[in-house]
């Protein structure tokens, strides 16, 4: 599944948008309808977080798997499988408590789920048609026995989360969708809710060139700047190779008290 990375492109300028139209012509139409779509929904709810519950609201009730960004169920199994074992690897243990930010329909939730003692796994999202979406996956998969929470969210504040619970916090393929003002609302209070010797690992969309976004629905930033952001909260961070050689379209960054 390995995914080619493009990190010079600046996928927001009018010249790539047009060379990739003149390569791709079969995918004129549904981007155009796609930022139609978008268009009315940033002006229906200016802030970021009610404008994505809106494209969430709109593409889960399409297709919850497609609306966390796979186009087939081998897909879904397999990106959820990937972060699975990938986290596991690094010595997810079922006493491990963890929190799953931007859970999504649990595409690798499930996964936790079941390897993790009953309530120790701690799902949050800003969509509620993808929670609900999340406890059909749940049921599904005849887990009720585990008894994991799943919770909305409006900020990444943690507020509502005890002192150093989390061994593990974990947001795979969410500030890829997130303007940096989130992500440093992030940064700025997961030290509190980590358990000690407990990390946070985060997926990003990275480029070398300029930072840009495109619809405001994907955002590309370079892997200096997450780093310094987190610096800056006091956070060591590092980026992770390992993840990296196993070919995923985004990158990842692991986080620890400082
Ligand atoms: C691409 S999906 C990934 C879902 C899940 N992490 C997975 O890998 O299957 C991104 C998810 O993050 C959620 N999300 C986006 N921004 C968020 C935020 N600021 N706080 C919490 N969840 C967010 C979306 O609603 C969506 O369910």
């Amino acid at each position: 599944m390995a995914t080619r990375k493009n990190l010079t492109a600046d996928r927001g300028s009018v010249g790539h948008k047009v060379r990739y139209a003149l390569r791709n012509p079969t995918r004129i139409a549904p981007y155009v309808r796609r930022a139609a779509r978008d268009g009315w929904l940033r002006f229906k709810h200016p802030d970021h977080v009610g404008y994505y519950r809106a494209v969430m609201a709109s593409d889960t009730g399409r297709n919850p798997e497609a609306a966390v960004g796979s186009r087939t169920h081998e897909r879904w199994l397999a990106l959820g499988k990937m972060q699975f074992d990938y986290l596991t690897g690094h010595g997810l243990a079922p006493r491990h408590r963890m929190l799953d930010i931007g859970c999504g329909n649990l595409r690798a939730g499930w996964r936790f789920i079941e390897h993790l003692d009953a309530g120790h796994y701690y799902g949050i999202d800003i969509s509620p048609d993808i929670l609900i979406a999340a406890k059909r996956t749940l049921a599904d998969r005849g887990l009720q026995d585990k008894l994991p929470y799943l919770t909305i969210t409006q900020d990444l504040t943690l507020d509502f989360l005890p002192d150093r619970h989390f061994d593990v916090v974990h947001a795979h393929s969410v500030f890829s969708h997130s303007p940096i003002g989130i992500i440093d609302e992030c940064l700025a209070h997961v030290e509190r809710v980590l358990a000690p010797g407990g990390w946070f690992d985060f997926t990003f969309d990275r480029t070398e060139g300029a930072e840009h976004q495109v619809l405001r629905e994907d955002f590309y930033y370079r892997t200096e700047t997450l780093l310094d952001l987190a610096a800056g909260h006091g956070l060591k961070a590092r980026f992770m190779d390992d993840w990296e050689a196993l070919g995923h379209g985004q990158s990842k960054i692991r986080v620890t008290a400082g």
